[in-house]
């Protein structure tokens, strides 16, 4: 396990070993992501993510950065009903995702899946409908170009989810910052400034897996 530098280690492997292990398509993404090293959500992020989008009930998710989609199938399983809307960069990830989407779509019915194959700064201005949820998990340097891009498509009371906003323990101090990582650090530093001062969000930044940021927009019943 590669030492956390956001959460004291024994505390993060204690949290894991309370996670229960996933069974049948989402247990086999993990084990997929795991031999051909594709980076998915962390185990505690999943298992937070499960329990919030069970809270906030959301009918409509959209993705930036499906990979294999196991965020997006995991999405899917806890909605149970709705839509999700994902954007992919490369074509290989995009394909696995497709294999992934059919077989959600025995197990989970209801729920539809749209793919995107493209950049998300490219597909985002396509996309014309609105989102209750969405889950902002591609490359960090960009989150706020993604940001601009999809938060005209969040409806009122609805919830941006960013993931990795701590990245490797370097957001929170100097400490750990390498230098070929010192852009996504300011550009991240200034992304969580920006949403935590944005007057139409209240955002939370938890300290779970690489880091996550949850803001809500005001308005709506939230
Ligand atoms: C961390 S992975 C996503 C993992 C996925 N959300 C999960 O947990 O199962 C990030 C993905 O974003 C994709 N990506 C990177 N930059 C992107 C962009 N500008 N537009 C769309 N996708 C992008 C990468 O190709 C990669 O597959």
């Amino acid at each position: 396990m590669i030492e956390s530098k956001i959460v004291d280690p024994y505390v993060e492997s204690y949290i894991k070993e309370l996670i229960p292990n996933e069974e049948g398509l989402l247990a086999a993404l993990e084990l997929y992501a795991h031999e051909h090293l594709v980076p998915i959500v962390q185990p505690e992020i999943a298992q937070y993510l499960k329990v919030f989008t069970k809270l906030v009930k959301p009918k409509s998710v959209l993705e930036i950065g499906t990979a294999i989609g196991y965020s997006g199938a995991l999405f899917a399983t806890t909605m149970q009903k709705g839509t999700i809307d994902t954007i992919e960069l490369k074509e290989e990830m995009y394909v696995k995702a497709q294999e992934t989407f059919s077989e959600l779509k025995e197990l989970v019915p209801e729920v539809t899946v749209n793919q995107y194959l493209g950049s998300a700064e490219d597909v985002l201005p396509t996309i014309e409908k609105k989102f209750d949820m969405i889950f902002i998990d591609a490359s960090k340097g960009h989150y706020k170009a993604f940001f601009d891009l999809c938060y005209p498509l969040l409806n009122d009371g609805g919830v941006v989810i960013s993931d990795n906003v701590l990245y490797k323990g370097m957001i929170a101090t100097n400490l750990y910052v390498v230098r070929r990582k010192i852009t996504i650090v300011k550009r991240m530093r200034q992304y969580l400034t920006f949403l935590s001062t944005h007057p139409e969000l209240d955002t939370t930044v938890l300290p779970m897996g690489d880091g996550l940021a949850i803001s809500i927009k005001k308005g709506g019943q939230a």
